[in-house]
């Protein structure tokens, strides 16, 4: 794509609404080759102001469970559904996901990761394409075609929930060890650093 410079976008103004209310693009952070690629909804003030995707509260929660798991943020690649910040930190709208999915598309495909966690309703919907019960399916793996490739998707809650609901903590703990398992970052793969998805 013209306007990406591998998986960054340089530049988009296919959202008014998405230009207006934005101070920046904020892209995916992390390798270009990691083993787990984690997709948020959209970036918040903080991720708005930093140009770096979770890097608010949300983003604290997040790289604390990673760590309690084994996995060290550097060694993920962590994006958006939509790349820039939407007014009032509203959802974005199914039109913005559309606008920004071919950017997350090529994201995914440059990436190639053994796993993707998508965290909260709005990334879990919008690359399932279906409805989806977040707190009910949350650590279930599910394969699914995204840009024409067959992907494994482990579901999880947004780390925001266990701001507001404390039982929703152990729900992401649960799933990120389940990541960890995945990619085989919690040693127990037996230390050769192989996937555990090769046999999945
Ligand atoms: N929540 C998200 O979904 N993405 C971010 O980047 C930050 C908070």
């Amino acid at each position: 794509m013209e306007n990406m410079d591998g998986p960054r976008v340089t530049e988009c103004e296919c959202c008014p609404a998405l230009v207006e209310s934005r101070s920046r693009i904020v892209n995916g952070t992390g390798p270009e080759d990691a083993d787990l690629l984690i997709v948020g909804e959209g970036p918040g003030e903080q991720e708005d102001e930093e140009g770096e995707p979770f890097v608010g509260r949300s983003g604290t929660q997040l790289d604390e469970k990673l760590r309690a798991h084994g996995i060290a943020r550097e060694d993920v690649r962590i994006t958006n559904c939509v790349r820039c910040r939407p007014p009032e930190n509203r959802d974005p709208t199914k039109e913005e996901l559309e606008n920004c999915r071919g950017y997350l598309e090529r994201e995914i495909e440059l990436v190639d990761p053994a796993l993707i966690m998508t965290v909260g309703k709005v990334p879990t919907e919008h690359l399932l394409e279906r409805d989806v019960a977040v707190t009910k399916e949350a650590g279930s793996v599910v394969e699914h075609r995204i840009g024409g490739e067959s992907r494994r998707v482990l579901i999880s809650v947004h780390p925001a929930a266990m701001l507001y609901d404390r039982s929703q903590e152990e729900t992401l703990d649960a799933t990120v060890g389940e990541a960890a398992t995945l990619i085989g970052a919690d040693g127990a793969d037996g230390g050769d650093g192989q996937s555990r998805l090769d046999s999945f």
